[in-house]
């Protein structure tokens, strides 16, 4: 198997600098591990400057040779507009909730959908079908779609490695922007969040936003289905727990303590980023050695900043901050023999941060937010008795809820929670530890790779399994083999008629109804009309025509020749002024919603109303009258965008079993809604079954929209009349 993984950022630059950062850290350690089982990986990524032209060859061959990494070349302009500009002034504090530092400007976004172009023009070289493409992160939320358009049968997965934000946030973005983000998302086949709740968070995002909805997580989009689901990054377990036993790290642990060895050390390493709450963390060290001054001279604060895009002002000025304040607890509580913060403004490689972490007494990670924080998480491993302070923002409390946790915004609460962790009994420590650590033994980031995975694939051949069930109109096999009777029922709404804001302005085009009319005037063709309507209704808009009608999912039928309604089903509607009651509060507490009465049915439309308002409120009542159902003689059906409650006994199912003919004919099907699956389940097998739209189905065919039936219309008559002029 051939993994083509694509991040903005390389495992190492172009000059051969490691790049530190939780996407390059966290998945170089998951790559060893793969590439020992005989795959094979690319690494598609920027170089992290811009190359002249004349050296691109160079570097792209030194890269690939020496780190298996193939580089995008962006010109500097672009990579300027495009990294600080789009992804570092305006996704990456939007999604971490820093919204006074976003800016929103119509050029950054053009260079970032040109930059994402220049990732699939590169990927477009390489890529063979066969080949599992991962996308990774928020540098390229358009990928996706650009490549699902042109492989559709693409094996793909994107992972987002920073927080998605509530909708309230999400929606700060121009239209535009976000309509273009969600849907270019939308071409993989798994989007995987670090926890559930920013998975949430997105599913609602695109209901807000694009009115698309999910069933448990999957969404059907341009002919395609996408999963989503929580995957929480983990780490190599092994190599850190492996390298902090070793000898070698003792050693460096030791030389790098030679000075300090009575001091008890309170460590914090991240790259300097406003996001990590590195001045609030400060606060609370300089308020805890207020509030303790037993603690001076008896402990320590080492505070590794790792420098990061130092082109953004907004970083620029954090740093000033920071120094300053380090200044400050130094100057004001520092003595000639003791300094409170060690301050490392560099990144350590593998081989001396694990015996940093090694020395640690109080590990502080604390960020305002944080997709997930792998630091917490390697710290963890690479020792026993020190005591892990968490901020309850990063993504890594869901899976350490045993470490202490803090809320950044409170300082004393941190500056008690510092006194806790350096205070706290070693036996304590080692039995939450003990508990994170078995936890993260059993996710490590091998296993959550493995996962995502499993579940791509398994998704795309769910895909496959739909996508071959779509059929052109015009398709041979949609037409009648013999020249036995035929029989086709047709499904109103959403099959005939596209859908309308309101059900009265759903009506056919004259063209369609000469259409029907010129159809069922072959001698061996009957057609009918299968729908929730009621009987008016479908009178007024078929008058005249030579059909079967069946209204209200065939609690009426009226055939053909004749002007009189029966009932198919013996009916009881004791239970409709009850329930109406019910839908009516609905209709009132949702603004845009309404009941619809039937003489056997009543019908809760929440097609106007807010998506958000109107599905919640859809869920409820159906979980409320489902309680109430199972005994009172009515059935209740979710439908599109309705809610409908009918006489138990009746469905479209039955009623066509008990129109259609008893003789050998050739029957077809269309339907677009769940209850036309009844009819597609209860018609003979040999039937053809036609599902209009999106989402799952027993029929054997789907087409995309009404068109394609009025299409399907169109040949069906023109085969009849060939068939009809040859016989003469
Ligand atoms: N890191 C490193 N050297 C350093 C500081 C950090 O290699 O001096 C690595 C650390 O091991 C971790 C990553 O950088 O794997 C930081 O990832 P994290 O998820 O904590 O934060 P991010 O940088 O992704 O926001
Ligand atoms: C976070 C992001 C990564 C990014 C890393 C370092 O972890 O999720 O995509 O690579 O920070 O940031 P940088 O801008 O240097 O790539």
């Amino acid at each position: 198997m051939r993994l083509i993984l694509v991040s903005n950022r390389l495992p190492v630059q172009w000059d051969g600098t490691p790049n530190v950062g939780g996407l390059a850290t966290g998945l170089s350690s998951f790559l060893s591990h793969w590439k020992s089982q005989g795959n094979e990986v690319l690494w598609v990524g920027w170089p992290g400057k811009s190359i002249s032209e004349k050296e691109q060859n160079h570097y792209a061959n030194q890269m690939h040779n020496e780190h298996g990494t193939i580089p995008v070349f962006l010109k500097q302009k672009l990579a300027d507009s495009f990294y600080n500009g789009f992804c570092n002034k305006t996704i990456w504090p939007l999604f971490h909730y820093f919204t006074a530092h976003c800016e929103f400007s119509d050029s950054t976004f053009n260079s970032y959908e040109e930059a994402n172009e220049e990732f699939a023009k590169k990927i477009r070289e390489i890529y063979q079908p066969g080949d599992w493409v991962w996308v990774h992160d928020y540098h390229l939320f358009l990928l996706p779609g650009i490549l699902r358009n042109e492989f559709p049968n693409i094996l793909m997965s994107f992972f987002l490695h920073i927080p998605f934000p509530t909708f309230e946030i999400f929606r700060l973005l121009p239209e535009r922007f976000r309509t273009k983000i969600l849907k270019g998302i939308l071409g993989a086949d798994l989007i995987g969040f670090h926890t559930q709740s920013y998975t949430q968070y997105f599913l609602r995002s695109l209901l807000r936003c694009l009115g698309i909805e999910n069933e448990r997580g999957i969404i059907y989009f341009q002919n395609h289905l996408t999963k989503t689901a929580a995957f929480p990054m983990g780490i190599n377990v092994e190599q850190f727990s492996k390298y902090a036993n070793s000898k070698e790290c003792d050693s460096i642990a030791n030389q790098i303590n030679t000075n300090h060895k009575n001091l008890k050390q309170i460590l914090s390493v991240d790259r300097l980023d406003y996001t990590k709450g590195v001045l609030q963390r400060l606060n609370a060290f300089e308020l805890f050695l207020k509030q303790n001054p037993d603690w001076i001279k008896r402990c320590k604060l080492v505070l590794v900043l790792v420098p990061s895009r130092t082109d953004v002002s907004s970083y620029q000025s954090m740093k000033r901050a920071i120094d300053e304040k380090v200044g400050a607890i130094n100057g004001s509580f520092g003595t000639l023999d003791w300094t409170p913060i060690l301050y490392q403004y560099k990144g350590f490689p593998f081989e001396e941060l694990v015996p940093l972490y090694k020395n640690t007494h109080v590990m502080l990670v604390t960020p305002f937010r944080d997709g997930m924080n792998l630091v917490a998480k390697e710290f963890l491993v690479s020792q026993k008795n020190g005591m892990l302070v968490l901020s309850e923002m990063a993504g890594a409390s869901a899976e350490l809820p045993e470490a202490i946790l803090v809320n950044p915004n409170d300082v004393s609460g941190m500056a008690n929670a510092i006194k806790e962790a350096i205070e706290i009994e070693e036996s304590e420590i080692l039995k939450r530890n003990e508990v994170m650590i078995s936890r993260l033994k059993e996710n490590s980031v091998m296993d959550w790779a493995n996962k995502i995975y499993y579940e791509t694939e398994e998704t795309a051949k769910r895909n496959l399994n739909f996508q071959t069930k779509s059929i052109s109109p015009k398709s041979d096999v949609l037409l009648p083999k013999s020249n036995r009777p035929i029989f086709i029922l047709f499904d109103y709404d959403g099959t005939l008629v596209p859908f309308q804001s309101l059900p009265h302005l759903a009506i056919p085009s004259k063209e369609l109804i000469e259409s029907i009319l010129q159809l069922s005037k072959f001698s061996n063709v009957s057609i009918a009309i299968i729908s929730g309507r009621d009987r008016k209704f479908l009178e007024s808009i078929f008058t005249d025509l030579p059909l079967h009608l069946i209204a209200e999912h065939g609690a009426w039928h009226k055939p053909p020749d004749l002007t009189e309604w029966n009932s198919l089903f013996y009916s009881n509607v004791d239970w409709k002024k009850e329930i109406k009651s019910h839908l009516d509060e609905f209709t009132k507490r949702v603004p845009g919603s309404f009941t619809e009465e039937k003489e056997f049915s009543l019908v809760w439309h929440f097609r106007n109303a807010d998506p958000d308002i109107g599905l919640n409120a859809a869920r409820e009542m159906l979980d409320e009258l489902s309680q109430i159902s199972s005994n009172s003689g009515f059935f209740v059906q979710r439908g599109n965008k309705i809610i409908e409650v009918r006489e138990y006994g009746t469905g479209k199912g039955k009623a066509a079993r008990k129109i259609l003919p008893d003789i050998e004919q050739e029957t077809f099907v269309f339907g677009d809604d769940t209850t036309d699956e009844d009819m597609f389940r209860e018609i003979p097998e040999n039937a053809i079954t036609v599902k209009i739209g999106k989402s799952e189905t027993i029929a054997k065919y789907r087409f995309h929209n009404t068109e394609d039936v009025h299409s399907w219309i169109g040949s069906l008559i023109n085969h009849l009349q060939a068939v009809e002029s040859n016989a003469t």
